[in-house]
């Protein structure tokens, strides 16, 4: 179903504003844990509590980006979070990040339905028209995830990253509204 409104529920988790109350040194601690941050541009450098408020700062009220905090609904736990951004109002598209970050959380589906929710709000409240993202290519739960909503390998770009002491090809993937399938709709 589409996100009806900013706070959007899913399957198992729902979307929350990232208020300053999400701040906590767990989130930090996520920013600064090498293995959640692998395969992410943060974490390059180290984050401070001071690094995080000026991030929060950025987003809040912002037009250009839309940050959410993914709760698990059952625990009521912040467990990470979604962004859409930077937002392009005149192309009506926008680009997709997450990271979730307490990683006893990870492989129970609930990167995927985390994804929908956003996609969902990216399409139907903001009236995008597409939705892209760039992946370490040998990042598999997080393609696989994406591909399972629907996204479309668009490019490859060869050796464009370096990581672990070596450069690694990242993909560029993209979905456009006219394709989406949500859930229940799909064949
Ligand atoms: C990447 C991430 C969003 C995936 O979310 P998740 O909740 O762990 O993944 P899901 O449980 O929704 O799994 C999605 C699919 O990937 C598969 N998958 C999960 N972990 C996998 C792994 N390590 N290897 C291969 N496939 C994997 C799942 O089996 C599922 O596919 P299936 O339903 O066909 O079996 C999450 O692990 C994460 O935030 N990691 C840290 C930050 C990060 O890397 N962000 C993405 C940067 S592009």
């Amino acid at each position: 179903m589409p996100a009806k409104a900013a706070t959007a529920a899913g399957v198992r988790v729902r979307l929350e504003p990232l208020e300053r109350s999400h701040l906590s040194t767990r989130y930090l601690s996520w920013l600064n844990d090498p293995e959640v941050t692998r395969y992410m541009e943060t974490g390059t450098f180290p984050t401070t509590a001071e690094d995080l408020d000026r991030f929060f700062q950025s987003v809040t009220g912002s037009r250009e980006q839309v940050v959410f905090a993914i709760v698990h609904k059952e625990s009521g736990q912040h467990i990470g979070n979604v962004k859409l951004g930077p937002i392009h109002w005149v192309h009506r598209c926008a680009t997709f990040g997450i990271m979730i970050g307490e990683k006893k959380f990870w492989g129970q589906g609930l990167g995927e339905d985390a994804t929908r929710l956003t996609v969902e709000y990216g399409f139907y409240r903001l009236n995008l028209r597409r939705i892209d993202l760039g992946v370490f290519a040998e990042h598999e739960a997080a393609v696989r995830c994406y591909e399972k909503i629907g996204f479309k390998v668009e490019g490859r770009f060869r050796e464009e990253l370096f990581q672990g002491g070596e450069y690694k090809d990242r993909l560029w993937m993209g979905l456009l509204r006219s394709e989406y399938q949500p859930v229940g709709k799909r064949k």
